[in-house]
């Protein structure tokens, strides 16, 4: 295993902000996790674990410990019945690719979460979703080191408490864990209609009504083409925010000025309330602050123009939350993780 010294995270993260880590190092198999994990703790040094850096953003400072680029590979079926199939894919696996290898054995149950940049390891920690899927419908178990214990843990679904771009790997429970690999149970049957609002809206528009898991997978790529900035091209990390989510009561008030506002029920007298409409009713879709333009397709999405470091993108961040607040009184929160 090399160890790098002083590395650019810019060169790391998707926004390509930020300054240098001051080691790094790649691991390909769970044991590497766990020796490297010992030795960072043997000399106090801060570990923080990378996948392909689309969900963090890198700080001004840098990082003054060791930063664990996951690298394990694996793709196996575990499991087979009538109507499903199970596998264990490598933490470090690129998750789109994983989904592709899915679709093509005509398995459901990620195809919607069709490229979605990063890794399959990262996926659990923010419980990626979109077009009405999340990897929590899927994931039966996950393996991780433990590093409060030394050892390695299978954690099932519910201990994970995943919620809507939530679990224990970014909340309670930040730090101890490092997925190593991850168990996805999926289904043998054709993916069923109605789809999630876009989706159906794409169908209808295509003329399409037979579906397969690819000619799901296709249609998502053609909306996120069209919708997302590629991050190799211009610098983002996908939805700078998270959608809001609000009560019932506040829903009201909101609606009896807003009588257009956009939401989605959540089924326990929660409603969610998209962040992007938020921004573009404030009037910033397409603006540029501190070098961060908001994303003139969807405003959700901050990609760095000219940004000089995370302290634009902290000030572009703070105003787009105070004009919100300002205007709706909704607090809105970050949805990429800090290093
Ligand atoms: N909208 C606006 N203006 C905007 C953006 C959105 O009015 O600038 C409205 C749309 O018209 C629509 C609603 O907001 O009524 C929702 O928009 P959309 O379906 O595009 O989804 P989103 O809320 O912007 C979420 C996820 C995406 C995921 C899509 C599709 C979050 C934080 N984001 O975005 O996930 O791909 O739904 O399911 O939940 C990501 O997390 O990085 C990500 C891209």
């Amino acid at each position: 295993m090399e160890i790098h010294t002083n590395i650019p995270l810019k060169n790391f993260t998707t926004m390509k902000l930020g300054g240098n880590a001051r080691f790094m190092t790649e691991v390909r198999t769970p044991e590497e996790v766990a020796a490297t994990y010992r030795n960072a703790k043997a000399q106090s040094l801060p570990v923080f674990i990378l996948g392909g850096g689309s969900n963090v953003i890198a700080k001004d400072e840098g990082f003054a410990g060791i930063v664990i680029r996951m690298r394990i590979p694996g793709f196996e079926v575990i499991a087979d019945d009538l109507n499903s199939t199970t596998i264990r894919v490598g933490a470090g696996e690129e998750w789109d690719s994983v989904v592709k290898r899915t679709v093509d054995m005509r398995l459901s149950g990620i195809e919607a979460m069709s490229a979605i940049p990063g890794t399959a390891g990262a996926a659990p920690v923010q419980n990626i979703g979109a077009y009405g899927q999340e990897i929590a419908d899927t994931l039966e178990s996950l393996v991780a080191y433990d590093t409060e214990q030394d050892n390695f843990v299978t954690l099932l679904n519910e201990t994970c408490e995943f919620s809507y771009r939530q679990s224990i790997f970014r909340s309670s429970q930040i730090g101890r864990y490092i997925i190593v690999s991850i168990t996805l149970k999926l289904s043998k049957n054709l993916p069923q209609p109605p789809f999630y609002e876009a989706l159906q809206a794409y169908f209808e528009q295509h003329d399409v009504h037979i579906f397969t898991q690819e000619i799901i997978r296709n249609a998502v790529i053609d909306i996120r083409t069209n919708k997302l900035p590629d991050p190799k091209l211009l610098p983002n990390t996908g939805s700078f925010f998270k959608n809001a989510i609000v009560e019932d009561w506040q829903l009201t008030d909101l609606k009896a000025s807003y009588p257009d506002i956009p939401t989605y029920d959540m089924g326990d007298g929660r409603y969610k309330v998209p962040t992007g409409w938020l921004i573009e009713q404030a009037g910033l879709k397409g603006k540029v602050l501190h070098g961060m333009k908001v994303h003139d397709k969807n405003a959700l999405v901050l990609i760095n123009q000219s940004a000089t470091g995370y302290h634009d993108l902290a000030n572009a961040r703070d105003e787009i939350i105070n004009a919100v607040r300002d205007k709706f009184k909704i607090q809105i929160e970050q949805e990429p993780l800090e290093i």
